[in-house]
Formats: C-alpha cells, structure tokens, sequence
C-alpha cells in the first residue's frame, strides 16, 4: 500500500503581528454587562493569544491596549483599564519571563500613573534578557505622536550640531521612534469589524497586511488568529516592485 502523502508542510507564521483589540465595549453591551466585563473579557484573549503567538512561533505581537485619545473615554473606564493594565503586569510577568518573553512598551509614559510606569520599567528590566518572543504593549500610544516627537528630537540634534541634516534618511528617522530595533508588523489585525488604523503603527505599518474580522475582541483566541494568519499567506506581499 502507498504512504500516505504527508500533509503540506505549513508555511512560517508571520514574525511580527500587530493587534488593533477592538470590540469589548459590543462584547459587553450585547451581553447585557457593563463595559468592564468587556474589557476584563477582553485581558484573557490577550493570555489566549499571547500563548497562541508563542506555540505557533510568531518573534513579535504588538498590542494596542491604550491610545492616546483614549483619554477621551468617561474617567471611570480609563481607571478600569489602568486596572487592568495593572493587574496583567503584576500577574503575568512571572509567566511571560518564565516562558523566555521579552516585555516592551511603547508609547508615552509622562502622562501615566506613577506605578504603572515602574511596573513597566520593572517588567522591561526582568525580562530584558529573553529573546524565544517579544510581547509589545501600545499604551498611551498615538503613531502621530510617536513620529511628532521623533522629528522634535531630530531637530534638537540637528540644532545641537551632532546631527548631520543630509545625513538624515528613512533608518536614521527610524532610531528615533519607540520601536526602534522591532521589526515592521508583516500582519496587523483589527477586530470587530471597524476598518481603519486609528493613529496605530502609522510608520510601520507602509507594508503591512491588513486583515480585519468580525470577530469582537473578546472572542478572540488561536482560531481566528490561524485564520488571519491563513488569509496572510493568500496574499501576495510586493513591496512596490512587480509579482512573481
Ligand atoms: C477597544 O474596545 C479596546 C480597548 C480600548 C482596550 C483594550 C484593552 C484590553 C483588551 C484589556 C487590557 C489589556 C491588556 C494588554 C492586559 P472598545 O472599548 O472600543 O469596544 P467598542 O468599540 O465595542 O466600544
């Protein structure tokens, strides 16, 4: 009797995913729950999928967990997602160093509680030294922002005379931003339908592939992840120049 024929070897995950976690708020509305449950709904599909990013061997997943207009949100919602944010660093980090992640956060730090900043610092520190993957978290993040202040700390150095102007290109521009050393997202993903970057990534994202779902972000898990994936490797990534 022939072997069966081995199934086809499936291609690499993406190594860099970004997530726009989009949808708690419906999760929670449709449900009949306050807007919390959502978001505390919304905290165990970041375990899910950090875990799932891990086992399929994804090397970077950006999350946008606050942005910077996120202020705009009643105070008691940006208190619950502080909450959160809190409870996630506290608890996880064991976890995460344990499972050889590296922590990075990016965004603006001035405008963020106190403790929250030395628990990031605290988790950035730890887990310094691990390199199996990197879990990015955007908080209070705006990519206009992020490249505002790039220029402002260009143009000091240019002003300070340690920075050349025509020296200046897309990989000098490039060191000055907070993801600085991370790769550009080949995939970035957007949940609960909505089809727009809402100021995330908006310098790395040039060639990224843009999936978006239905799927509401609490429901998010390793299947509609796989499916992303999935729809990622249908594409045909040109970078500008002609198709194969
Ligand atoms: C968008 O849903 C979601 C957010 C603004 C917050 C994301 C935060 C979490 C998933 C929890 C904490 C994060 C970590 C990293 C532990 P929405 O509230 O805008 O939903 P809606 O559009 O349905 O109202």
């Amino acid at each position: 009797m022939q072997p069966a024929p081995s199934p086809a070897a499936k291609p690499p995950p993406p190594a860099h995913i970004a997530i726009i976690m989009d949808g708690n708020g419906r999760w929670a509305t449709r449900r009949g729950l306050p807007r919390v449950a959502g978001h505390r709904a919304g905290a165990d599909a970041v375990r899910r999928t950090v875990t799932a990013c891990g086992d399929l061997g994804v090397r970077f997943l950006t999350l946008y967990a606050f942005s910077s207009e996120n202020w705009k949100r009643p105070a008691s919602e940006v208190s619950d997602l502080f909450g959160l944010l809190r409870l996630y660093l506290r608890r996880e980090l064991a976890e995460l160093h344990s499972n050889g992640i590296r922590l990075r956060v990016i965004g603006d730090r001035t405008r963020l509680p106190a403790d929250v900043v030395e628990l990031i610092a605290d988790g950035e520190r730890v887990t310094a030294g691990n390199s199996r993957f990197t879990l990015v978290i955007a908080i209070n993040y705006g990519g206009q922002a992020e490249i505002v202040s790039a220029a402002r700390r260009i143009a000091e150095a240019v002003k300070a005379g340690t920075l050349d102007p025509s020296s200046i290109d897309e990989a000098v521009f490039e060191s000055y931003l907070d993801t600085t050393d991370i790769p550009h997202p080949d995939l970035l993903v957007r949940t609960s339908g909505e089809q727009r970057l809402s100021n995330f990534l908006l310098w790395q994202t040039a060639y990224t592939e843009l999936v978006f779902t239905p799927t509401l972000w609490p429901d998010f898990g390793r299947e509609a992840l796989e499916e992303a994936i999935d729809e990622y490797h249908r594409r045909d990534r040109r970078y500008g120049a002609v198709g194969a």
